[in-house]
């Protein structure tokens, strides 16, 4: 997988190489990254002096090489310019004036850093990244290249990472800085990758948002100067998720060179894109610089996220596909990480904070008798909490609604044979509460100021450790009465009022820790993440929690885009989709219930209704749909996922699912606005085994795969809006 051969270092996965270079003078180039090339003696493609671009006057390395004599300047006058070169990991300040990878501020204020190879290990396996999420690998899957560069001026070493899988075309990168100097330092910015792509024309995709409308896919041409995606907001976001795609411009779904940048990590982040004058495109993700300053004491570490690369030389379903593998693989991982997840019905649109023992209890019979496996009780059921004003951080119930208090309601629902499961959010401190009126000095503040409120509530200092070990404390008491078996651990504001520019990392190493704890101690537990819906839908999350609501709009239209543009980064298994009512309570409008159930398929299915409100005939429906989900769940939670069509490219979108021996496959087909006197629709599926016939559940209909794919499967829509088809095919 790694191996060194005169000063080029190579890395290869199943299918990719990624090479590096360093020159005499210590400088360390990126090469290639790319389809899988061979083993050869690879030359930097540029290496020599231009007008205004700095040189290493004391670098003869390059002016006594023949082919870089720019032959206009003096001979001692020439040397090495990096401002031209590809590099791997750029510092501010001498010989590159683009966009640096890392600035550090020094003592008397300046801020160049100069960093030049020094040794480099190999290891087997992935190491544990220390406080912080990462993928994980073992010693025969996995192998770990570790180069140290370092500034023999201002004393800093910096260790690159980069752990390259037998398997997979991912690779892991990460870094670690250490100042070895006699003085502090700050690090102003500390980025996880940077990656010099050479020439061509290149587009870059995001998945931008906001509540209610997350991670909708966002493409652009990247052009000269500097592109930006990021989030400030305390959290990974609603409105820019941490992944990014770099890609060919003749890219599409089944074509082209793509790069996929997801960085694990929950707090500020940026995404920087930036084509210089030479057409080289410079793309680096991290911790956003802008919000972020860190001291480094004497011989103290600062260690970067870990930003999880992928490539495809086959188009964006392929990059997806191959993310998908390596998040289930390689990631995700504890009890639930490969294991069906009960279908539940949460309480939150079916009565909102208007519940009580009896009324849930009756929610609880009325889902068991339609199949559903688990009740959840969202947000109500503590301190007295009957609207959002009140009560975060009193974890304990109320007795006005749950007289028995949380240990009789779970026992009495698991008597029903349904699993139980709440909603907390532990992170959170109401200013009416009484964790709030015995410690108003825990919410994150700066002295002299009131922080800024949202929904009521401020943000609890996860960075003291005092603060840590009582949500550690007041959430295993919880999970701790017997029968709860499900956490939705929500969050639902930003961070404001952060006393420095280190704090929100601070934070997130804190709120890490508390996670890691809590799934240690508790790892039976399903732990569902959320914030405000998909406000925090980044793989750092993932690590503890192996499912996410990604959006509280669960209407089967809005869900066709947010649960698309997911997909582009994560594997189903990692999205919670709900069946809710009509009108939808967000967008108010009226599909029927089969897209509802059949969008919702697409993800770890559930309800969020009241089943008393339905009619009959919807009540029989949902029991079909329950029968098909649980059909249908290992395939979606495993299968290969593939985006036929899609709803930002017009009025129809198709999905599909292959189990990975090809031999099963669900297809949902889904048309937005009737077409009048449509034109003939045909789907030609993916992924299936040409040679095999596959039989369609519940019909005597039998396909041939090579007819599925090659000739397609014709759909007959109806006139109507919201049409949608769901097939199971099975070979058998
Ligand atoms: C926001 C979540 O996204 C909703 O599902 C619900 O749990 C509410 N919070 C409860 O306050």
């Amino acid at each position: 997988m790694i191996t060194i051969h005169d000063n080029l270092f190579f890395l290869h996965g199943k299918d990719m190489s990624y090479i590096m270079k360093k020159d005499e003078a210590g400088y360390l180039y990126h090469l290639y990254y790319g389809k899988r090339l061979g083993q050869r003696e690879y030359q930097i493609p540029v290496n020599y002096l231009r007008g205004f671009s700095a040189a290493d006057i004391n670098d003869k390395t390059v002016r006594d090489t023949p082919n870089n004599d720019v032959g206009w300047l003096p001979k001692d006058e020439q040397g090495k310019s990096l401002d031209e070169a590809p590099q791997e990991y750029p510092s501010y300040g001498r010989f590159d004036l683009r966009t640096p990878a890392i600035e550090i501020e020094y003592g008397d204020g300046n801020r160049i850093t100069d960093l030049r190879y020094d040794s480099h290990e190999i290891i087997s396996g992935k190491p544990e990244l220390p406080g912080l999420p990462a993928a994980y690998g073992k010693e025969n899957e996995a192998q770990t290249l570790r180069i140290t560069l370092k500034d023999m001026v201002a004393k800093i070493t910096v260790i690159l990472s980069y752990t390259v899988y037998e398997q997979h075309n991912n690779i892991c990168r990460n870094v670690r800085i250490q100042n070895q100097g006699k003085e502090a330092v700050i690090l102003r910015r500390a980025l996880s990758v940077n990656i010099d792509f050479a020439g061509g024309d290149r587009d870059v995709i995001s998945f931008p948002g906001s509540w209610a409308r997350e991670r909708h896919t966002n493409r652009q041409r990247i052009h000269h100067g500097i592109q930006e995606f990021s989030c400030a907001r305390g959290a990974s976001g609603h409105q820019m998720n941490p992944f990014i795609i770099v890609c060919d411009t003749a890219s599409n779904e089944d074509y082209g060179n793509c790069y996929g940048f997801s960085l694990v990590y929950s707090g500020n982040h940026s995404a920087i894109i930036e084509k210089d004058q030479y057409d080289i495109t410079r793309a680096q993700m991290g911790i956003h610089p802008n919000t972020f300053a860190w001291e480094l004491k004497p011989d103290d570490w600062f260690q970067t996220p870990e930003c999880i690369l992928a490539f495809s030389s086959q188009g964006l379903n392929s990059l997806s596909q191959s993310y998908h593998d390596f998040f289930r693989e390689h990631f995700l991982h504890g009890y639930w990480s490969k294991r069906d997840r009960p279908i539940l019905l949460n309480s939150w649109e079916a009565s909102y904070f208007d519940y009580n023992e009896e009324t849930l209890l009756t929610l609880a019979e009325k889902s068991k008798a339609l199949g559903i496996e688990m009740l959840v009780m969202d947000d109500g059921w503590f301190g007295k909490r009957d609207d959002d004003h009140s009560s975060l951080g009193d974890w304990y119930a109320n007795k006005k609604k749950l007289p028995g208090g949380l240990s009789r309601l779970a026992a009495k629902v698991n008597d029903l044979g349904l699993g139980f499961g709440l909603w907390m959010e532990p992170e959170m401190v109401s200013p009416d509460s009484e964790l709030y009126r015995t410690h108003p000095d825990w919410a994150v503040q700066v002295p002299g100021r009131t922080p800024a409120i949202t929904r009521w509530q401020y943000v609890l200092d996860l960075s003291r450790t005092e603060i840590q070990d009582y949500i550690i404390d007041a959430v295993s008491e919880v999970l701790s009465v017997p029968g709860i078996s499900y956490l939705k651990w929500d969050m639902n504001r930003h961070m404001t009022d952060m006393p420095d520019s280190g704090y929100n990392h601070r934070y997130i190493l804190g709120l890490y820790r508390v996670l890691e704890q809590l799934t240690r101690r508790f790892p039976k537990v399903l732990f569902e993440s959320c914030s405000g819906g998909g406000g925090r839908m980044d793989p750092g999350i993932l690590y503890y929690m192996p499912q996410t609501w990604i959006s509280d709009n669960s209407d089967a239209i809005e869900r066709l885009y947010i649960q698309e543009g997911t997909s582009y980064a994560y594997p189903l298994p990692c999205m919670t989709a709900h069946v809710s009512a009509v009108p939808n309570h967000q967008t108010g409008r009226i599909t029927p219930l089969s897209i509802r159930g059949h969008v919702a398929q697409f993800g770890m299915f559930g309800y969020e209704l009241n089943p008393d409100d339905l009619p009959e005939s919807e009540k029989i429906e949902i029991v079909q749909q329950i029968e098909t989900a649980k059909r249908l769940r290992t395939l979606m939670r495993s299968g290969d996922f593939y985006r036929i069509a899609s709803p930002y490219a017009g009025n129809d979108c198709a999905w599909q699912v292959v189990s990975k021996d090809k031999r099963e496959t669900v297809l949902l087909f889904a048309r937005i606005l009737s077409v009048p006197n449509p034109n003939v629709t045909t789907v030609k599926l993916k992924g299936l085994l040409p040679g095999e016939n596959y039989h369609e559940s519940g019909s005597q209909r039998i396909y041939g795969g090579d007819e599925l794919m090659y000739m397609g499967i014709h759909i007959e829509t109806g006139a109507q809006d919201y049409f949608s088809i769901l097939k199971h095919l099975i070979v058998n």
